[in-house]
């Protein structure tokens, strides 16, 4: 496999949903399964396409009960190309081929990553000795995000023979790819029309059954010997329209079929009918050399922005990341109104919601796309009045952003949710998940301070951080006794513990890291309320009746809201270290792989919430979005010493009772290992980069990608590694760290008006260096000096020793 290449060579029936997973195609508007066109859905086949934004909501009944949820769509599906050989001495078609046939003698895939094209390799023989190559590439158009085109060469090796063709576009397809929503209604579109033009086009058009979204897809198939146009069926709207021709192959030569379609929706702007934009699309392509061009080219500006060379595995790893990062969340996204969907656009889990996930994923955004951030950032924006409802609803001022986020804002988390383990529907208590208002509100901050975007930070910025503080200092209850802000009945991000062992209600109290990142959050709306025009903080006081009462209660809270420790360590939450410990070694002996322990425990009738056992990351997150002289004077702030000693305990007492029961857990350990236990970092490292790659959550990669673990892991060298931080003067902080496994890095950051500001690390050190072309000058802020940098300077630090 070369660095720029992720392969698989032969067909594996067992691996085909994690490959499709792998090898899907987007462009950050839309996005296609890697499945095989020949196959129709079923068996380990799920071809899926899906929109960025495009949802819609079911009622289904489950374990007697009536549930709702909003689903991300699976579109038509636009893919289905197959072919078949007429028999030697004439007459109608044989089988059509698929991988699934005997006939087939070899298989490779390939995902060139420098171009965004997806190569397919086939050998069939027949039972008459025909040899049939077949080479295929796909791409989803990075250039104009509505196109996406496969072309395929057919090469008889051995035979002169006719080939038929098919070309369809199937849109008899339901949301049907997560075995565990099989019992929940997935039939989402409706009124599906279909069509065959005179000028050989097919097309679909359907309508999201609840959102009313129209979807439309048309497609044209054509060889040298001219289009694809004979209709199958002939008669009748089917819902898989489909045009055949026949090829007419010459022993050695290649015959090559290639089909252009395009996709819009309603929801798109610029249009005036999604299919008459579709079918505009089709025809106005100017072939596929053309367009191959054009995608190549908007690939190469994708990578010239997003630059991070790693060598070896970890690197090739990276790459492969840093790909499916920019299909899911490219430039296209951000004229979009769509947020970071927790799978990607690569498959149905958590159906497409947008979680706290972009907590990973912004931060490396912030520095190579600010435009896409910032986009995702007005996803929220547009949102916050429906965050407000959520709050008054539930009894509390303020915005409480929905811990799982669809299209209009709600909350839409699920009701129930099965335990594969056991079969039983359970109810969901995870959207006690605040702190996901404290996530949005350090995206607001953290995008605001990579780039400098003064306007963003004084309307919509404070307008979130106002509503997120007025939410906390609501939440925030006094404790007489205790002298002390408490924050009660929430869940962290360990979602294995959502409620006291016996407790009748869920929630718990005083999660640590909720109660730290809340009073982050009023500290920095203080300060950037503080620093905003005159007028405008007038003009927001009187819109929102914010006055200094309430400011210097945030600013009470912000100090005094209380943070558990027991045994010299700082608790999850309040009564954590009165749960029992596990018997971690018994439970792996007796199951084997224990990442999902809730499952196995509640399957035996027990319960995880009983015992000292995280999912993931919780307590240890803060050390993730804080470096260790911010957190230090956090806890200050908050009236307590956490001096390096009990952080170390604090994070060797987690590390120990830590399943990783989701992908963010290893990335986040490696982040806050590599200052604390860097010998312990690269292990955690390795977990963060093959958690998808070598799907390590048991199966869960084929239902979608993590889209928080693979951005992680690419801001795990940026900042991580660099201890690159962004100073309230507009400095850049450096205080690196020596990861003794990655031999070197490359990376170049789009620092506010400093394109190409490039860091190089070598087995000597880090050099930094500021491109000619770059004007003004750049103060780099080290631990113990400041160094300006000039356009065309560059300068060496000196690695620490590792330990
Ligand atoms: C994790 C959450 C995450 C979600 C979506 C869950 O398994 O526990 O932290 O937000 O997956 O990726």
């Amino acid at each position: 496999m070369s660095e720029w290449t992720w392969e698989y060579e032969g067909y594996d029936p067992a691996e085909e949903t994690l490959r499709e997973s792998l090898c899907s195609l987007g462009n950050g508007y839309f996005a296609t399964r890697g499945a095989a066109p020949e196959c129709p859905a079923g068996g380990p086949h799920y071809p899926g396409t899906y929109a960025a934004g495009v949802y819609n909501r079911l009622t289904s009944e489950v374990a007697g009960q009536t549930v709702s949820n909003e689903d991300m769509v699976n579109l038509p599906n636009w893919l289905p190309l197959r072919y078949r050989l007429t028999p030697p001495g004439g007459g109608s078609g044989t089988d059509w081929y698929t991988p699934d046939d005997a006939a087939l003698r070899s298989y490779r895939q390939l995902l060139d990553l420098r171009a965004g094209i997806y190569e397919r390799h086939l050998v069939y023989e027949d039972a008459s000795g025909r040899r049939l190559r077949v080479r295929q590439f796909r791409v989803v158009h990075m250039d104009d995000p509505h196109l996406a085109a496969l072309r395929t060469e057919f090469t008889a090796e051995n035979f002169d023979g006719t080939l038929e063709v098919e070309s369809a576009i199937d849109a008899g397809v339901t949301n049907d790819g997560v075995a565990r929503y099989r019992e929940l209604n997935g039939q989402h579109l409706a009124e599906i029309m279909s069509g065959y033009p005179e000028d050989c086009t097919v097309w679909v058009r359907a309508r999201t059954v609840n959102s009313g979204i129209t979807v439309a897809v048309a497609a044209r198939t054509y060889s040298s010997e001219g289009p694809a146009c004979e209709p199958r069926p002939s008669t009748g709207t089917p819902t898989r329209p489909a045009t055949r021709i026949n090829l007419t192959l010459k022993q050695g030569e290649t015959a090559a079929v290639d089909k252009i379609v395009a996709l819009h929706t309603s929801r798109d702007s610029a249009i005036s009918d999604p299919l008459d934009a579709a079918l505009d699309g089709v025809r106005n392509v100017p072939g596929w050399d053309e367009l191959l061009l054009d995608h190549r080219l908007a690939w190469q500006r994708l990578w010239h922005r997003a630059l991070l060379e790693v060598p070896d595995e970890a690197g090739h790893i990276l790459r492969f990341h840093l790909f499916h990062v920019l299909q899911t969340v490219s430039p296209h996204t951000a004229d979009l109104d769509a947020g970071v969907p927790a799978r990607g656009l690569n498959g149905e889990a958590y159906r497409g919601h947008v979680f706290w996930d972009e907590l990973f994923v912004l931060p490396y955004l912030n520095l190579h796309f600010p435009e896409v951030s910032k986009g995702l950032l007005r996803y929220r924006h547009r949102r916050l009045d429906r965050a407000r409802r959520l709050a008054r609803d539930a009894g509390f001022d303020g915005a409480m952003y929905p811990w799982q986020s669809g299209s209009d804002g709600r909350e839409e988390t699920q009701e129930l949710h099965l335990n594969p383990s056991s079969g039983r529907w359970l109810p969901d208590n995870s959207r006690l998940q605040h702190h996901i208002g404290s996530a949005v509100a350090y995206n607001v901050w953290s995008y605001a301070r990579a780039t400098g975007d003064a306007r963003f930070m004084e309307h919509e910025g404070a307008e979130m951080l106002l509503q997120i503080s007025r939410f906390w200092a609501s939440k925030s209850e006094w404790d007489g006794d205790l002298g002390r802000y408490r924050i009660r009945r929430v869940v962290g991000p360990d979602e294995y513990h959502d409620a006291y062992p016996d407790a009748t209600e869920p929630g718990l109290d005083d999660n640590a890291y909720t109660n730290v990142t809340a009073a982050w959050v009023l500290q920095r709306t203080l300060e950037s309320l503080a620093a905003l025009p005159e007028e405008r903080r007038a003009e927001l006081a009187e819109h929102t009746g914010l006055d200094d009462t309430e400011l210097a209660h945030w600013d009470d809270i912000s100090r005094r809201l209380h943070v558990p420790f027991h045994q010299g360590v700082v608790s999850q939450f309040e009564g954590y270290g009165e749960l029992r410990e596990l018997d971690w070694v018994g439970m792996s002996t007796k199951y084997g792989d224990i990442r999902r322990l809730d499952r196995v425990l509640e399957a035996e009738g027990d319960s995880v919430n009983r015992y000292q056992a995280s999912k993931q990351a919780d307590t240890l997150m803060l050390g993730y979005l804080f470096p260790p002289r911010e957190l230090r004077a956090l806890f200050a702030r908050l009236g307590h010493r956490l001096d390096d000693e009990t952080w170390r305990r604090t994070v060797d007492y987690y590390v120990a009772r830590t399943s990783h029961g989701s992908t963010l857990s290893g990335l986040v350990h490696a982040w806050v290992l590599a200052r604390v236990r860097p010998t312990q970092a690269w292990g955690f490292f390795q977990e963060a980069l093959r958690g998808d790659v070598a799907d390590l959550q048991g199966g869960t990669t084929g239902e979608g990608i993590h889209l928080g673990a693979m951005a992680g892991t690419l801001d795990l060298v940026q900042r991580c590694l660099t201890g690159l931080r962004i100073r309230s003067d507009g400095a850049l902080g450096l205080d690196p760290v020596p990861q003794p496994e990655l031999s070197g890095y490359d990376f170049a950051i789009h620092y506010r008006h400093l394109w190409g500001v490039r860091f190089r690390m070598r087995s000597g050190g880090l050099d930094i260096s500021l491109p000619e072309s770059n004007r003004p000058s750049l103060d780099i802020r080290l631990v113990d000096r400041t160094v300006t940098l000039r356009p065309g300077d560059s300068f060496h630090l000196t690695l620490p020793e590792g330990d």
